[in-house]
């Protein structure tokens, strides 16, 4: 089969399209024959040698959507033919970036016949994330305020639909040319993250109760400036290793709780994926593809995905 690994670390340059050998399921596990795998900034983060991988060469990728080939020992809940979508690949395990990959089955859920493969296949990473961001770390309420750093990404755009499932007033920072998309999806105001007078738009639209932080590195202050008494911030993302307060003293006034995030720890992501595909079934949730590549365009795909600006995710198909 063909899959995309990197023989050594570097940019997406590394990236090559290989022969080879099927995956066999190991207890617990399941083949799937991949109809499309997400693109996220993690990706890259493997390839560059940031983040460790088993072995080279290895084949990246954490997200997956398709059908069920073979199912291993201890596996109960899928069956070959079932419609799967998942994330958590290609971290410590080979990725989903090939025709066929072997996924542990809690790291899946069955796929809604109304979610078409690369919808299923964008929303892995980044419904899961925005899921233990808002439900289980923030515990967000009807009526609070969200405010979601990073709107447009992949995690954000999924965020606000969410966060106004969830019935609050859903607030995010985002470039200029994708309010109207966000206005679309949920969110009731849009920010320039580039306007100097952030602070003060932020607070002036009541302050926030939750944010949802994708770069935290340039917001750790701002967030405690712009929080409502007893706020919850969650921080999931960040652009370089550096960052923190100016000013800590305004964290303890309003008894702010700060909770960092690894979706990497989760340990029921397959339980999440299934009550997301629920709300994706319904039409209340959907991952917005904004460019499908082949395998052959990996590397482009993993350069856009940290350099370009747009609303939602970049699918490879096989
Ligand atoms: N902790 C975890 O478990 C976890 C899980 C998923 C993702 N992450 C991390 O979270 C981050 C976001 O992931 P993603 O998939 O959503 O990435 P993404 O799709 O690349 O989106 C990033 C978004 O942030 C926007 N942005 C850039 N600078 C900004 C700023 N100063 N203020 C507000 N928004 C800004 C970008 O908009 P423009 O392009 O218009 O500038 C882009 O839309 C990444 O660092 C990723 O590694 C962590």
């Amino acid at each position: 089969m063909r899959a995309v690994r990197f023989h050594e670390h570097g940019g997406p340059e590394v990236l090559t399209v290989d022969e080879v050998d099927e995956p066999e399921p190991e207890h617990g596990q399941v083949v799937v024959d991949v109809e499309a795998a997400g693109v996220n900034p993690v990706d890259t983060y493997f390839r560059e040698g940031a983040y460790p991988v088993p072995h080279l060469p290895f084949i990246g990728g954490g997200d997956l959507a398709g059908t069920v080939a073979e199912v291993g020992p201890g596996v109960d809940q899928f069956a070959v033919g079932d419609r799967v979508f998942g994330t958590g690949l290609g971290n410590g395990m080979p990725g989903s970036y090939a025709e066929a990959a072997a996924a542990p089955a809690d790291y899946l859920a069955h796929l809604p016949e109304e979610i078409d493969f690369e919808a299923a296949a964008a929303l892995g990473t980044v419904s899961a994330t925005a899921w233990q961001a808002l439900v289980h770390h923030a515990q967000a309420e009807p009526t609070e305020n969200v405010l979601v750093h990073g709107g447009s990404g992949g995690v954000g755009h999924v965020a606000i639909q969410l966060a106004e499932t969830m019935g609050t007033h859903v607030h995010a920072t985002a470039s200029p040319e994708h309010f109207e998309t966000l206005s679309d999806l949920g969110a009731e105001r849009v920010f320039d993250y580039s306007r100097d007078d952030l602070e003060d738009a932020v607070v002036g639209a009541g302050g926030a109760d939750v944010v949802v932080d994708l770069h935290m590195d340039q917001y750790l202050q701002f967030n405690a400036d712009v929080a409502n008494p007893g706020a919850r911030v969650v921080g999931i993302g960040n652009d370089t290793a550096e960052g923190g307060f100016d000013n800590i003293g305004v964290t303890k006034g309003k008894e702010i709780q700060y909770q960092f995030m690894s979706l990497f720890n989760a340990d029921d992501i397959g339980a999440v994926l299934a009550r997301v595909a629920d709300l994706a079934a319904s039409g209340e949730l959907e991952a917005v593809v904004h460019e499908t590549y082949d395998f052959e365009e990996a590397g482009e795909a993993q350069r856009a995905v940290l350099e370009d600006s747009f609303v939602g995710k970049l699918v490879l198909v096989p």
